[in-house]
């Protein structure tokens, strides 16, 4: 993290840069608590920075209180579970979310009636030192602003159709690799970056089907989307503190995990709030 003090300059707030893209709020004293933080500042945050870390603050004693700060950005996704995610790492997964493997880049939403705006992520337990699964971030309208155009009329040329069966849903989504932001209209990426089929070590892999070039084009469309979206300059990699908040800008960025070593102590809670109005998932099938 850089100094950059200037987009809250006058107010209390410390704000720095996190490279290559989002924003860390300190705690400007202790005993502060997250719900100090105006709402409208944060959202204001979010929508410049893509990623909004909040360190240091007093933070959410539970989900309920969780789910009820989330509140006050909008409108929340409601799950079979409820409001807020429980990641934690199950002894025998049926599904690689609670497994400690990577999770590919995807987009949250995108098997679901309605695609959220915004993820918040509270983080009760980091992993520890070493233990890896940090949480993964890709800025896809920088990805698509440092690309070649010729490159991007590729990828722009693609269709993913995307099937996933879990505990929650059974769905089919079909969308272009190269769409439009649902609020300001620039180009942005949705993209569910497949898995290796013989990785035997991922647990219920979905069905990915991508069409609109010859296979050999596809195959080049993938590794260069895969390499754009994890060069360094496109990519966050959050290594989790206990107590850290995160939010993030669910229609501008894909997001993963990286594995981390099984038994660490990962435990993270995750809220989506939706949109203003609430985004109707354009790609759902069924
Ligand atoms: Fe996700």
């Amino acid at each position: 993290m850089t100094d950059d003090h200037d987009h809250l300059a006058g107010s209390r707030l410390d704000v720095t840069r996190i490279e290559p893209f989002g924003a860390a709020v300190r705690a400007p004293e202790p005993g502060a608590h997250v719900r100090d933080v105006p709402v409208e500042t944060l959202r204001a945050l979010v929508r410049e920075h893509r990623l909004v870390l909040l360190r240091g603050f007093d933070n959410f004693a539970g989900p309920q209180e969780l789910s009820a700060y989330c509140e006050r950005w909008g409108e929340l996704s409601v799950w079979p579970f409820g409001t807020v995610l429980e990641l934690v790492e199950q002894e025998r997964p049926a599904d690689h979310i609670f497994d400690h493997s990577y999770m590919p880049m995807h987009w949250d939403g995108m098997y679901r009636e309605q695609v959220p705006e915004f993820q918040v992520f509270q983080c009760v337990r980091a992993p520890g030192a070493g233990n890896g699964g940090e949480t993964t971030f890709s800025h896809t309208t920088a990805v698509l602003e440092h690309t070649d155009p010729a490159t991007v009329a590729q990828w722009s040329a693609v269709t993913g159709t995307y099937h996933r069966a879990m505990e929650f849903y059974d769905s089919v989504t079909v969308s272009p690799l190269v769409a439009a932001h649902p609020g300001h209209g620039a180009q942005v990426i949705r993209y569910n970056e497949p898995t290796a089929a013989e990785d035997s070590g991922f647990v219920n892999h979905p069905d990915l089907q991508f069409s609109g070039l010859p296979d050999d084009a596809l195959a080049e469309v993938h590794r260069s989307l895969r390499a754009a979206l994890y060069d360094p300059a496109h990519l966050y990699a959050h290594t989790w503190q206990t107590g850290d908040l995160v939010i993030a800008d669910n229609y501008t960025l894909l997001h993963g995990r990286n594995a981390f070593t099984s038994g660490a102590p990962r435990h993270l809670r995750r809220v989506q709030v939706l949109g203003t109005p609430p985004l109707d998932n354009p790609g759902l099938v069924r």
